[in-house]
């Protein structure tokens, strides 16, 4: 027998009737995108694995255990190895530095949407394939908590719009401070949890040497129970962190955001300095965050770039369907006619009516093959659309239609043949319906 394939483990198709709510959700973002003065950028989908170790950490669980590196017939001249992106901010940092963006604008606004791929044990909202919606605010104008502050905001107006209550998420921030803030906090960490240390998870003896800011979003109960006793205060920020992290939470006010300021919220990758956020979901179960972000000030000059500031954050576009699993879908948009005809003559003249019809922007389909009456109309019931047109015998002798608009069941009869200008009447009933031009 012949062997039936599957999708891959952790990837999923995305089935015409799940399309019109990725539509609503990719249009939505593009257009709250614009109006915050956002620029799109595509990247490829792979990069040199070394970009990604570099940019969110040799110590980060992505790096270490996730990444899905290409088997790639290594051209000469090419040192490194490649791999899927498990995440776009390396690559549009990347893109910034290779494209000297700087010289260009003083704050570049670029946002992507697309898949990412990290190789992780697949579970609710845990894909190896999944996609992002993601925004970075890069360039020596970008560091104002105003643009923390409105970041922020643009991630929880596109969960809104895209048809979330703002009872349905919640808002955590924190602040890690600059590279030597992290320095001491990472030193008090190691200091108070080493005489509790062999309590804690396996996962987490490790991370104690490698990432020991991970310890504090563990989702073991031993290891939180720890992090519990831990007296976490901001005292490891230097002045000006706390007076900037303070700015960005009065910006927040100012702009009537809801959150929750947050001690232990620390984010996995290495690149976060000062302002880290996560948006998480009750209706998620455990892999709860529909999206999360942060400022990341150092990065462009460790990748080699100009000393420039940068903020941004990327939202899961699964997790956020979801979330969305029990509010009402949007209705993809229906067929406007559907076309039966009896004979093979009508069935070449309808053949030609219905692209003279998409030529004017109307949408239609029709049988293909001739079957009974009965079968054509259970396939016009099927498609959604809006009318049918019939064409039998009579009416191919006329040089007409049969038009019944399914929800009223009311007929008539229009003059409609091969070409445009016999389509005309029929055009224009169809189009003023539709709301197109004819
Ligand atoms: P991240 O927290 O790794 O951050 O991912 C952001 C969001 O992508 C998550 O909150 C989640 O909604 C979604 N996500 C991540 N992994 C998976 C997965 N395996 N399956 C399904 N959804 C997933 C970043 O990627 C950073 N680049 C965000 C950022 C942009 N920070 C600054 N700029």
């Amino acid at each position: 027998m012949n062997k039936k394939f599957s999708v891959p483990r952790g990837t999923a198709d995305i089935l015409p009737d799940d399309i019109a709510s990725w539509q609503f959700i990719e249009a939505t973002a593009r257009n709250v995108l614009t109006v915050y003065g956002y620029k799109q950028i595509i990247t490829p989908l792979f990069e040199e694995t070394e970009l990604f170790a570099r940019s969110m950490g040799q110590t980060s669980d992505v790096v270490q255990k996730q990444m899905l590196t290409l088997q790639s017939q290594r051209q000469e001249g090419e040192s490194a190895g490649l791999a899927l992106r498990p995440e776009g901010t390396a690559a549009v940092v990347r893109s910034y530095i290779e494209n000297s963006f700087d010289r260009k604008e003083t704050l570049s606004k670029l946002f992507y949407i697309g898949p990412m791929f990290r190789g992780e044990r697949p579970q609710k909202g845990r894909l190896r394939q999944f996609h992002q919606i993601g925004v970075e605010a890069i360039g020596p104008e970008s560091a104002s908590p105003y643009l923390d502050a409105e970041v922020i905001r643009l991630s929880v107006e596109l969960l809104t719009q895209a048809g979330l209550q703002p009872a349905d998420f919640k808002l955590k921030i924190n602040t890690l401070g600059s590279n030597d803030d992290k320095t001491n906090f990472a030193k008090f960490l190691r200091e108070h949890l080493q005489p509790a240390r062999s309590g804690l998870c396996e996962d987490c003896q490790d991370r104690f040497e490698r990432n020991v800011f991970r310890v504090l979003d563990c989702k073991n109960k031993s290891c939180q129970a720890l992090v519990a006793k831990l007296d976490l205060n901001h005292a490891y920020l230097s002045a000006d962190s706390r007076k900037y992290f303070a700015d960005v939470c009065l910006a927040l006010d100012s702009l009537g955001i809801k959150y929750e300021k947050s001690l232990t919220l620390v984010r996995g990758l290495d690149y976060y300095t000062h302002t880290v956020f996560e948006i998480s979901s009750s209706a998620l179960g455990s892999q709860d965050a529909l999206g999360a972000g942060g400022r990341y000030n150092n990065l462009v000059s460790q990748l080699g770039g100009p000393a420039v500031d940068a903020i941004g954050f990327a939202l899961g576009v699964e997790r956020i369907l979801l979330a969305l699993v029990d509010h009402p879908k949007p209705a993809s948009r229906p067929l406007k006619v559907f076309i039966v005809t009896l004979d093979e003559a009508s069935l070449r003249r309808g053949f030609q009516i219905l692209h003279i019809l998409r030529r004017h922007h109307i949408a239609g389909d029709m049988s293909y093959r001739l079957s009974s009456m009965k079968s054509q109309m259970r396939q016009a019931d099927k498609s959604g659309a809006e009318f049918v047109m019939i064409i039998g015998e009579e009416e191919y002798k006329k040089g007409a239609v049969t038009l019944k608009q399914m929800s009223s069941g009311k007929q008539q009869e229009l003059k409609a043949a091969e070409s445009e200008r016999d389509c005309r009447a029929l055009i224009e009933l169809l189009c003023q319906e539709t709301g197109s031009q004819t």
